[in-house]
């Protein structure tokens, strides 16, 4: 028996500065030729029948990077929401933001949170990028959250376990069935580190700004024809006809 369809998929969209070195240009214009496959693989998720799309668009770490190219960043992203909140509504997304989010540029806050409140009551998709995000600042964030609950009585320490995932960015979204990592990278660079524990990993040479459809469509083949097993058997799995 395969797996069925994915329900989220997560995306850490690398390989951009390469994309345009190789081409002998600045940074910036892998970073923009980035946006455009963003536009592209939102849309075809979102007609694939994809229920949750998340995608790494800018890491805690990437403050480090040039002034230069966080500004070029910031001014790509507004751009983005600016001219893009019409098309996601239309197609029915919902957008969410996950991440530090306190750090970002005020008009960037601003326009965020005006594009997930008029989107919210979509229910094609969701949308959910993540911005000034870490995965371990994530379960930093859950943790202190949980201290306080716990301090003031409104969580017991036996419910903890039970209860973690409700102290996530975003707690409705579901864990990443299929996390694609482009680029030829192979590591998980703190992504979503608690919604990965068991995704299904689909590594491509491929830089993000070559990504079209075509390769995202053999993403969710190979992806059905993986056996997950949650640290159970094949047996218990397949033989029951449950996953
Ligand atoms: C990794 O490429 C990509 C990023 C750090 C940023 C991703 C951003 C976009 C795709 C565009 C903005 C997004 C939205 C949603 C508007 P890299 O620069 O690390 O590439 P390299 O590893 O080749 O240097």
């Amino acid at each position: 028996m395969d797996n069925g369809f994915p329900v989220h998929i997560g995306i850490i969209m690398d390989g951009n500065g390469r994309w345009a070195k190789r081409r002998g240009l600045p940074r910036v214009f892998g970073h923009k030729e980035g946006v455009k496959a963003v536009r592209r693989i939102v849309a075809h998720a979102a007609e694939r029948g994809i229920k949750y799309l998340s995608l790494f668009a800018f890491s805690t770490e990437n403050w480090n990077r040039p002034e230069e190219e966080v500004s070029a960043l910031m001014r790509l992203l507004n751009d983005y929401l600016q001219k893009e909140i019409n098309t996601i509504i239309e197609k029915g997304i919902s957008l969410k933001v996950s991440g530090r989010i306190s750090m970002l540029p005020k008009a960037t806050q601003k326009k965020l949170m005006d594009a997930v409140e008029i989107s919210r009551d979509n229910k094609r998709m969701t949308l959910n990028l993540c911005l000034s995000y870490g995965g371990r600042a994530e379960i930093i964030d859950a943790a202190a959250q949980i201290a306080k609950d716990v301090k003031n009585g409104i969580l017991n320490i036996e419910d903890i376990e039970s209860k973690f995932s409700d102290y996530l960015y975003n707690p409705d979204i579901p864990n990443i069935d299929l996390l694609i990592r482009t680029s030829g990278e192979q590591r998980i660079s703190n992504f979503m580190l608690y919604r990965v524990a068991y995704s299904e990993l689909y590594f491509t040479q491929t830089l993000w700004p070559g990504f079209y459809e075509d390769e995202f469509d053999l993403a969710i083949d190979e992806y059905m024809t993986r056996r997950r097993r949650f640290g159970k058997t094949d047996e218990q799995i397949y033989d029951k006809g449950q996953i």
